[in-house]
């Protein structure tokens, strides 16, 4: 299949949509474009991927299946990755043949948390007070530097607070620094925060963009714990936030959506710390919230249909269900309770297994 010129590409057999990941995120992508029509074909390697059960066609390959991965790319108009740390080789290979949104170097950039706060802070956002770690004589220099306590966290391969350990004066640096294998690393300074927030930007083929209204995030052990929306946030702090968004998009070359992850602290400073280019967990709640949610945003996206600001249907909140939470009867007693339960196998502790969305208008 050659790469559409003409936008937007609408539903028929030919038009395939290909999903690059497995997970909760691959499943949802997939439900949303069926919904809208469009068939879809799952890249991932075998295991317990519940996006299996609702895509038209599955190719199970691993992510260095050069061969597999060729094959997949011949037969879709379009792949988009939910997998954040997908090799970008994988992904360059995949855009030899079909279109890639986002693009690989979108995926490149997010990977490597040093990389995503420079092009952060070119595009105008701050930063926490942060060092990239790449030997033991920068971890003693940063660790001086340091304000009193900090977080050491691998330059990539993390989610869910994974790879990420607190330090303070008092800890063996050292040993913290092997226990996360002694990779390349930066060293943050541990933030007090009044809350954190997260924005969804969204651009498509077409040109045409927006965004949801904006997140308050509660984390529990650096995994997301309950979200809600639309948050509060005062008008010309927004707008700003907005602004550099776009010029980040723009330094970017970004297609797709976009979620930013945001600190504001208590004199009301906002800080950048990651993004995520692809649907996020805080904006689950747009799944019953908005007339779109972020899952038929990206759909649009990807086939070049116009889109534009998304606003909610008053006010929601999104719980996750972990292992631990999902044999909670109560959960299942009340339908206001508006589950979603990804269907995986393998049940265990602090693993996403599904989530709830309840209006609280
Ligand atoms: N510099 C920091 N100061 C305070 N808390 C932080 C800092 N960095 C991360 N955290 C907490 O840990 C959570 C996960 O960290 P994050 O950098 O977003 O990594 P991940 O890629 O695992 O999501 C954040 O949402 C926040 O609650
Ligand atoms: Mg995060």
């Amino acid at each position: 299949m050659t790469k559409p010129n003409n936008f937007p590409i609408l539903p028929n057999d030919e038009n395939i949509l290909g999903i690059v990941g497995g997970g909760q995120l691959g499943k949802m992508i997939a439900l949303s474009a069926s919904k809208a029509g469009y068939k879809t074909h799952l890249y991932c390697p075998k295991g317990d991927n519940p996006a299996e059960a609702v895509v038209d066609k599955i190719t199970n390959g691993q992510w260095d299946d050069y061969d597999k991965l060729v094959e997949f790319s011949n037969e879709v108009f379009c792949a988009t990755s939910e997998f954040e740390n997908i090799p970008s080789k994988s992904l360059e290979l995949l855009s030899n043949k079909t279109n890639v949104v986002p693009s690989s170097f979108v995926f490149r950039c997010a990977q490597i948390r040093s990389k995503e706060k420079e092009i952060a802070i070119k595009s105008g956002f701050c930063a926490p007070k942060w060092f990239l770690i790449k030997n033991a004589d920068d971890l003693i220099s940063s660790i001086r530097k340091m304000p009193q306590e900090g977080i050491l966290k691998t330059n990539s391969l993390g989610y869910d607070g994974k790879g990420q350990l607190k330090i303070d004066k008092n800890s063996n640096f050292f040993e913290a620094w092997e226990n996360l294998g002694s990779v390349e690393c930066v060293l943050e300074e541990k933030l007090e925060f009044k809350r954190e927030i997260s924005l969804m930007y969204f651009k498509s083929l077409d040109g045409s963009d927006g965004f949801f209204p904006l997140s308050e995030n509660y984390h529990e052990n650096g995994i997301l714990k309950k979200t809600s929306a639309p948050a509060n946030l005062d008008t010309k702090i927004a707008t700003d936030l907005k602004t550099k968004t776009k010029k980040l998009a723009q330094n970017l070359n970004f297609y797709g959506v976009l979620a930013i992850e945001l600190f504001e602290l208590l004199d009301g400073n906002i800080l950048f710390n990651e993004i995520a280019p692809r649907p996020h967990n805080s904006f689950h709640w747009t799944l019953n919230g908005c007339n779109s949610s972020q899952f038929d945003i990206l759909v649009r996206t990807i086939c070049g249909l116009p889109v534009k600001d998304v606003d909610c249907n008053g006010k929601w909140e999104m719980t996750n269900l972990l292992g631990q939470d999902i044999n909670n009867m109560d959960l299942y007693k009340d339908q206001n309770y508006i589950l979603h339960i990804y269907g995986k196998k393998n049940v265990k502790a602090n693993r996403k297994m599904g989530h709830y969305n309840r209006n609280i208008s």
